[in-house]
Order: C-alpha cells, then structure tokens, then sequence
C-alpha cells in the first residue's frame, strides 16, 4: 500500500550502498555503508526522505508556508528550506539559542531564502505556534513539522528506504547481520523498523542514541513504537510495535547534545582517513563513535556484517572547525 501513497519528489534514489574497504581491514569486520548523505537535496540527508512525504501532505492540505524548528546547525531545517523552494513554498525556521557560527547549515539556510527566528530551545515549540498563529491571521497557510521531522508522515519516508534497502541487497546477494545508524527525534529509526517488519528485512537494527539518555528519556522507545504503529497504519500493515521492537543504545552520548569532544573528532577523522568519507560532527560522528566502540567491545560476532546508514550532516562540518581542527 505504500506505493500509492504519493510522495513530492525531492530524492535521487537510490542511494548508493558500497563496502567501506578501508574500515572493514582496519576493525576486522566486514562494513557496508548506506549513502543517505547522498539524498542530493542541497547537500542531502535523511530529512530528505522524510520531506517527499510531508511537502506533499503539506501541498495537499493547500499550505504557503513551511515552519519548522531544530538546533543551530540543523541539517533538518537546511532541508525544509531546501523542499520549501522545490515546492515554492515560503519557509520560516525556529533556531534554538543565539546565532553564534554564520558557517555551515546557518549559512545554507540564509542561501534557501529561509526566515530565520532565534529562540530559547524551550521555547521553540510555542514560537511555531505563535509563528502559525500570526501567519493565519494574514490569511496564510502554515504548515508546521514537527522537530526532526518524526512524525508518522515523516516516517513513510523511511519505511520505503528499508524496501529500497532490501532490493539493494537482493541484487547483490549480500545481507547485514545489523544496521547501524544515528537515532535521535526517532522518526528515521521508527520509518526502517517498520519497513523491516513489512519486508521481513533479517537484520538487527541498532540506533546510537545521539541525545537521550536513559534518566532524561526513559521513554524513547516508546514514543518511536507509536512512530511506527501510525506509520504501519498508513501504509495498511497491520502489526503491533513495542518498546523492545527498538535496540538502542544511549552509552556513548559524549559531552552531549551538538558538543565535539575526541571521541567524534576521531571517528571523523578514521572514516575520512580510512575511505575518504565525510562524517558530520553531530550526528554521524557520533554514531561512527559508537559503532567503532561496540566493535572494540565484542558486541559483533568476527563474522557478522554491518551496515552503517550514513544520515548526512556534512554541511554542519563548517560550523565546528575550531573543534575539529583540535589536536587529536
Ligand atoms: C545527520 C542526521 N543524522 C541523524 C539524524 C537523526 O534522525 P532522527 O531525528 O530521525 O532520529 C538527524 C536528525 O536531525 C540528522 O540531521
């Protein structure tokens, strides 16, 4: 049923999916990586996939304006304005905190002619609302998506990604023991676990939590179980999601939420010294940071094969140079 819910076309699909030569002789495991840096939307992501689904719910509902909300260097909001120009549609952004770095996603938000509003982050949500409000009483038409994205449209996006996925490995004849990627507003983690349950996808899909712990977000699971369960709805799949359907890990938070420490420095450093490939400082950092420590750990059979699902985030790169260019 998926297929015929209609989608905005925003992606070049599909992405590349390739071994990564050097890092599996360096750890000792065979290592695949999904390219969703290469959505191709303004410096892609996986918001992009995501967007297909909320620009058309978006279009179909006769919107003018996007609003949405994230961090400074959110690569999400990058991509809204990116779709919101695709789709000729206005965009107007929440940014948590001060303007501090005019580099990176900032700048590309600036260059996609979004209306940008500092606010406090916990403010953020009231500011869309009220943002919503004032553009309502002009006779606009706002449509606001939620932080990240992750919401049971949002999510469509990433069910087909795991359909794509499983047609990639059908042609090759090659099929990870685990999936590994960043988990973080949760809707690219609810989308592909509930593609795995439409597909009957064998392998274990492992989320690195990039910003909820435990005794802060004892909950996450949950609110991904009820992504996937309306998601599963939508798409006619009839099954029940729970908090263990999801397997995440929340060990290797770092110094936080957007905060580069040694950690993701050197997992940046390994996947850009191994492949020649580009990890992002927030989110693929840290994941590449996780998954190179539960290979340390043994969590991996030797035999095993990973996939990483790089989800992009390049962009923000520019806007943490003074941490990167840190001694190692
Ligand atoms: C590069 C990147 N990777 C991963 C994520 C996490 O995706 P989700 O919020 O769907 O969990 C994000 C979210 O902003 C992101 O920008």
């Amino acid at each position: 049923m998926i297929d015929k819910i209609a989608r905005f076309p925003l992606a070049v699909l599909p992405t590349p999916m390739h071994v990564l030569t050097g890092l599996s002789r360096q750890a000792g495991i065979e290592i695949f990586i999904k390219r969703d840096d290469l959505t191709g939307l303004a410096m892609g992501g996986n918001k992009t996939r995501k967007l297909e689904y909320l620009i058309q719910d978006a279009m179909a509902q006769r919107a003018d304006t996007l609003i949405t909300a994230g961090a400074a260097q959110s690569n999400h909001c990058r991509q809204t304005a990116a779709a919101a120009v695709k789709a000729g549609l206005a965009c107007e952004l929440v940014l948590a905190g001060e303007q501090n770095s005019r580099n990176g996603n900032v700048l590309l938000d600036t260059l996609l002619g979004a209306k940008v509003h500092w606010t406090p982050r916990k403010e953020r949500q009231a500011r869309m609302q009220t943002i919503a409000h004032e553009l309502e009483q002009r006779g606009q038409v706002p449509y606001v998506i939620p932080v990240g994205g992750s919401n049971a449209v949002g999510a469509l996006g990433y069910v087909n990604a795991m359909i794509e996925l499983e047609k990639q490995c059908q042609s090759i004849s090659w099929w990870p023991t685990h999936v590994v990627l960043a988990t973080s507003s949760g809707g690219t983690m609810a989308g592909l676990v509930t593609g795995k349950k439409l597909t009957g996808f064998p392998a274990e899909i492992v989320g690195i939590s990039i910003d909820k712990g435990f005794d802060e977000f004892p909950i996450f699971e949950n609110e991904m179980a009820e992504i996937s369960l309306s998601a599963a709805h939508q798409i006619g799949l009839d099954s029940p999601f729970h908090a263990d359907d999801f397997i995440v890990t929340r060990e290797f938070l770092g110094l936080g939420y957007g905060i580069v420490g040694a950690e993701e420095r050197n997992a940046i450093y390994t996947l850009a010294r191994s492949d020649a490939i580009l990890l992002d400082p927030v989110y693929t950092g840290k994941a590449m940071y996780g998954l190179l420590e539960l290979i340390g750990n043994g969590f991996f059979n030797p035999d095993d094969r990973i996939l990483f699902w790089h989800t992009g985030g390049e962009a923000s790169l520019f806007g943490y140079e003074s941490e990167l260019m840190h001694a190692r």
